[in-house]
């Protein structure tokens, strides 16, 4: 899981640039807190197989995120955090299903809303996440204050 955690940063690395820190820096203290975050609430934890070999995870759990303005059974949603296919197995349904599976789960988990986070400039995990049904809601700006 460390190496697939190294390779979703190092991936969105390539395409963002700053503010991410390279995968070798950042994986063992993201995974001890995924850890935590998947004991936490209703987390799961999926593999994708091929011939024994591991091919692609997803790691998502319940997520409050504490916003009185919106209704409640949206405001805990199934929540995302991790999905990785390995680079030569994409395009074969790998993450459509891991994610069915995980939509699957945390409806029978109670949870009515799956939610994502990604970086407006991973167009190919965007694309996979609309393919799949998912539509935006929020947008975060960012500006360098000089
Ligand atoms: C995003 C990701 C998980 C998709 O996994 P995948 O197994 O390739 O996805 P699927 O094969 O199920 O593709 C589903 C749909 O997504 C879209 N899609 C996937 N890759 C695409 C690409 N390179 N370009 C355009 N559309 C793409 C297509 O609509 C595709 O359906 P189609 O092949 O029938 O046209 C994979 O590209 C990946 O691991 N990326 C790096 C890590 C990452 O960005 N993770 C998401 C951040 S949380």
């Amino acid at each position: 899981m460390g190496q697939a955690v190294a390779n979703i940063q190092d991936f969105e690395h390539e395409i963002v640039g700053y503010p991410l820190r390279p995968g070798r820096d950042v994986w063992e203290d993201y995974l001890s807190d995924l850890r935590h975050r998947l004991t936490a609430d209703k987390g799961v934890f999926l593999v994708a197989e091929a011939n024994r070999e591991i091919v692609g995870v997803l790691a998502g759990y319940a997520h409050k995120a504490g916003d009185c303005l919106v209704a409640s059974e949206f405001d805990r949603s199934a929540y995302i955090s991790d999905l990785f296919v390995q680079s030569e197995r994409r395009r074969q349904g790998i993450g459509t299903a891991l994610m069915r599976e995980f939509e699957r789960t945390m409806l029978a988990k109670g949870l009515h809303w799956m939610t994502v986070c990604i970086k407006s400039k991973n167009k190919t995990a965007r694309q996979a996440y609309k393919n799949y049904g998912f539509e935006d809601y929020e947008v975060i700006l960012t500006k360098r204050l000089l």
